[in-house]
């Protein structure tokens, strides 16, 4: 048995049921673009982990791109504002666009994003996902692929920090009280 890291009070997603979703997922993502050249477009940085293995499970064409955003204090995302960071490389206008993300929470972010490319006019907009934490959701936002539903825990790994650590872990965890409790001021910069 691999050893789990010490922050961590549980897996709620072990590596292989990991493993296992995200070839489901890439077949079934690919069987919906099979008729165009998607442009998938990954929300850096916790997308990282989840889209690199998921393209090696879809046998199609398909373009790649990134985007990354900084959300505000949370005051501030009382009005949903995002700032993009990084923005595309690529002009999308009339392109079937895939959004790649780690985690949907409140659904502002990706509410941002989505409202922000929608004004470019691509073809069509698509959401994966590989974590959906529904009960914090405040804006409404249609997820077309989703990996997992998780209750309301911070989680980290696969991609998913908390203040920039532990992305390098192969499962999804709940991360210690004693460490995301440190200052209730962290909780707000999630992102
Ligand atoms: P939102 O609340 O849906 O806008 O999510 C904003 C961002 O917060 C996500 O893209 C993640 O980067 C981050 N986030 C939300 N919940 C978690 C979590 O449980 N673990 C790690 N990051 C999270
Ligand atoms: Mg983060």
């Amino acid at each position: 048995m691999k050893e789990i890291n010490p922050d961590i009070v549980k897996v709620l997603i072990t590596e292989e049921a990991i493993k296992q979703r995200v070839v489901e997922m890439g077949k079934e993502v690919a069987d919906a673009y099979n008729e165009s050249v998607p442009l998938l477009v990954g929300v850096l940085k916790g997308c990282s982990l989840f889209m690199a293995d998921l393209i090696r499970h879809m046998n199609i064409a398909l373009e790649m791109d990134y985007i990354a955003v900084l959300s505000y204090t949370e005051a501030q995302q009382a009005s949903g504002a995002v700032r993009i960071v990084k923005d595309l490389d690529t002009v999308i206008e009339g392109r079937d666009l895939l959004i790649i993300e780690g985690i949907v929470d409140t659904g502002m972010t990706i509410g941002y994003i989505l409202r922000n490319l929608q004004a470019r006019q691509p073809r069509s907009i698509g959401l994966c996902t590989l974590l959906d934490k529904p009960a914090r959701r405040i804006v409404p936002v249609p997820i077309d692929f989703r990996g997992f539903e998780i209750p309301d825990h911070f989680v980290v790994g696969y991609g998913l920090d908390f203040r920039q650590r532990y992305r390098n872990l192969p499962y999804i965890g709940i991360l210690k009280d004693e460490i995301t409790g440190l200052a209730q001021s962290l909780k707000k910069n999630f992102s």
